[in-house]
């Protein structure tokens, strides 16, 4: 293997210390008892004894509709209708726990994208759907590589928290226009000219993590941190409370931590939990969100840190 392999894992007597931080809910508790915890159980037993009203943003990366293999545990691709019940189900139960003006993204495939849009016209106000792009994926002989997700964008009320600000996109300008010999509208910098936009529904500028990246695991599916960091500052005010109901290995919490946020995590997985407390660990001691710096989002491969960090 590389020596430039970053690939966060367990070592064995780091398990046991890892397990000992983990929730398991067996009654209703208040929001203290699970601010900035994992809870390792099945969402459909967690959600009807978390604590009311209290969270402000819910990110959750359900298994898409496809036969994935987990660590322990394997989702078999199933009938439309059946996604549809089973998305249903989760997020009808996690509404109690939301607070009136809380924000809702899901993240889907473009197989399940329609069912998550049909159970979210039902529950909440759907503000957007945004498609990123992401590099990896298999190509296919006779069909399109697919090279896309979607995430919907709800919101319980009319009124909610959005920062735009907050996640600003700074893009190289390949064409620079002045008025009377100054920019318009953009910087010039010894690293280039840039200017700051505002940021669209389509994302291009994601890395999904391998191998050379330090936020990177075994998980199969393990979401950028520089995805969720754009969903956290734009939804979640400084303090709030973040959940995700399907964290995997944990990477709405760690952001959520490196940006002053509170959170919750829930995942029916034993050894993806032990990995997100070790993330949160590193976190507690290192801030760096890859693609996000001097609290700007930049265009892939084009930020002052270029190199991945070593850990
Ligand atoms: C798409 S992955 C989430 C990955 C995550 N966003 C990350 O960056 O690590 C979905 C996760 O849902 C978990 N999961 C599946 N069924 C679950 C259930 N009923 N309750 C809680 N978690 C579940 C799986 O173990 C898996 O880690």
């Amino acid at each position: 293997m590389s020596s430039r392999n970053q690939s966060l894992g367990l070592a064995e007597d780091e398990t046991g210390r890892f397990q000992a931080r983990l929730l398991q809910l067996s009654a209703p508790v208040g929001v203290s008892d699970i601010r900035n915890r994992t809870i390792h159980q099945d969402v459909a037993l967690a959600a009807p004894l978390l604590p009311p009203t209290c969270v402000d943003l819910l990110i959750a990366d359900p298994p898409y509709n496809q036969t994935q293999s987990f660590s322990d545990t394997k989702f078999w691709r199933i009938d439309d209708e059946d996604y549809e019940a089973f998305t249903e189900s989760w997020l009808v139960s996690l509404l109690p726990t939301l607070h009136p003006e809380a924000s809702v993204y899901i993240c889907s495939d473009w197989r399940s994208s329609q069912a998550v849009h049909r159970v979210c016209t039902r529950h909440l106000k759907v503000r957007n759907r945004i498609t990123w792009e992401r590099e990896k994926g298999r190509g296919a002989k006779r069909n399109w590589k697919s090279a896309c997700e979607d995430i919907w964008f709800c919101t319980m009320a009319r009124d909610y928290y959005f920062d735009v600000d907050a996640v600003k996109l700074k893009r190289r300008v390949l064409a620079p226009y002045r008025v009377g010999g100054s920019p318009k509208d953009w910087d010039e910098t010894g690293g280039g000219n840039f200017r700051l936009t505002h940021p669209s529904n389509i994302w291009t500028d994601l890395t999904v993590p391998f191998w050379s990246m330090p936020e990177n695991t075994e998980h199969p599916t393990q979401k950028p941190e520089k995805l969720v960091a754009k969903l956290i500052l734009a939804s979640c005010p400084p303090g709030g409370l973040v959940l995700d109901p399907f964290l995997g290995v944990g990477t709405t919490s760690v952001v959520a931590r490196k940006l002053g946020r509170d959170f919750v995590g829930i995942d029916i997985d034993e050894y993806y939990c032990c990995l997100a407390e070790k993330r949160l660990e590193l976190a507690a001691g290192d801030k760096c969100i890859q693609g996000y710096d001097e609290g700007v989002f930049w265009e892939r491969n084009s930020g002052p840190n270029r190199t991945p960090r070593s850990r």
